[in-house]
């Protein structure tokens, strides 16, 4: 008898939020045997701290190639994904190339596949800030709109699409990877000696958890002094710590910014385990992150998010997440309302399908012939 050809899946990631969501899509498709999958990354993070520490974490396979594309403009960087993921294709000839979340290696990936003829599927589809100055909502909308499946996370995602008139027969309301991988590490985590390393376990130190690295956050000087201005103040309320991405880093050397480092303890970005076990039990967390706000509603721990707008509105909703902005006013007083306690987390309750199945719902549709099953209410028309 003939043997069935198997589907090819590439699943592409590149920056240090891919891996995460990578993560539990290989798990799936491992356990299809219906599926062939390789791993693509394209080293837009090559940083050992942000990208290497996580394969042992998230017991990642070796990738079948790193495209190496490094750091540079917009267009290099997005350029240089092109051109190196378009050999691989042409190598593998994929019946199927899955992206997911919206950095630069994501759109540029989905381009390729579209040009190629293959079929793109966008993990973490239909998510809109309604913010074009961001790089990301770029990216989100232009491979939406390239995509062939689109699995979404959120309620606001089927709206968004729906009204940008992408046809339903392609969407999927699957759930959320991120929070997979979270629920499957959650135990690991709890046993990270991170606390103890950093001397918050022995006098049981209270602290909020802090992220930074959009550019509207950081690239601007001025916006950038005042954030930081705003955190020592409330550092006299409550010790800070703040693992520091890269680019971050590097803009607080070129603007000669010194941080008070008694009270805001910058350290070096985390593995994931360490750092899920630093926020699951922080007072609170401060971000600009868009993962970090579906995990801390996971985890249930207060957000204050350092943003005008999210693009991740069950978290509001829903979760625990608050807007504050950039306004420093804004930042202490929310996080003074919290350390008085005058915030009460709400019964948690969990958006729908943020249940740790979402990779495996994800692979079912994948690998079934026609595209899709309606047996989970996964289709939506
Ligand atoms: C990228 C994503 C952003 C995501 C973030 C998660 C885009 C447009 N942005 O932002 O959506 O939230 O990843 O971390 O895709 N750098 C290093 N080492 C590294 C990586 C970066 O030093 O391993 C420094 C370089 O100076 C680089 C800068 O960080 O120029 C920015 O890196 P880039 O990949 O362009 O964007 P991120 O800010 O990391």
């Amino acid at each position: 008898m003939k043997k069935k050809k198997k589907m090819r899946v590439v699943i592409v990631a590149g920056a240090r939020p891919n891996l995460m969501k990578a993560s539990p899509l290989i798990e799936a498709a491992r356990r299809h045997k219906e599926i062939e999958y390789y791993l693509v990354y394209t080293g837009q993070h090559y940083h050992r701290l942000m990208s290497k520490v996580f394969w042992k974490d998230l017991r990642l396979p070796a990738p079948y190639t790193d495209l190496g594309a490094g750091s540079a403009s917009h267009a290099v960087q997005t350029a240089r994904v092109m051109v190196g993921f378009e050999k691989v294709c042409l190598r593998l000839r994929p019946d199927i190339i899955m992206v997911v979340g919206d950095v630069n290696s994501t759109l540029a990936a989905a381009l390729v596949g579209a040009k190629l003829g293959i079929k793109v599927a966008h993990v973490e589809a239909g998510l809109r800030s309604f913010d074009r100055a961001m790089p990301e909502e770029i990216n989100r909308i232009l491979t939406d709109h390239l995509s062939d499946y689109l699995f979404v996370t959120e309620e606001s995602a089927l709206k968004n699409l729906k009204k940008e008139g992408i046809d339903r027969r392609k969407i999927y309301y699957t759930g959320n990877v991120m929070i997979d991988t979270l629920a499957r590490f959650r135990k690991k985590a709890k046993n990270s000696g991170i606390l103890k390393r950093l001397g918050l376990e022995r006098q049981k130190i209270k602290y909020a958890l802090l992220t930074l690295h959009r550019p509207s956050n950081v690239d601007d000087k001025l916006t950038f002094k005042r954030l930081i201005a705003a955190l020592s103040r409330l550092s006299k309320r409550i010790t800070i710590i703040f693992p520091v991405h890269p680019r971050t880093q590097k803009l607080l050397k070129e603007f000669g910014f010194q941080i008070n480092k008694n009270r805001i303890n910058c350290i070096d970005p985390l593995s994931y385990i360490d750092f899920i076990k630093l926020m699951s039990q922080a007072q609170f967390v401060l971000t600009d992150s868009g993962g970090i706000q579906e995990e801390s509603t996971f985890l249930g721990v207060p957000c204050l998010t350092i943003r005008k707008n999210t693009e991740r509105p069950v978290t509001i909703k829903e979760g625990t997440n608050k807007l504050v902005g950039s306004s420093a006013d804004k930042i202490i007083r929310e996080a003074g309302k919290i350390l008085n306690s005058k915030i009460k987390i709400k019964k948690r309750r969990l958006p729908k399908f943020w249940d740790a199945r979402a990779a495996e719902r994800i692979m079912n549709v994948i690998a079934s012939p026609l595209g899709a099953r309606n047996d989970d209410g996964i289709r939506r028309q």
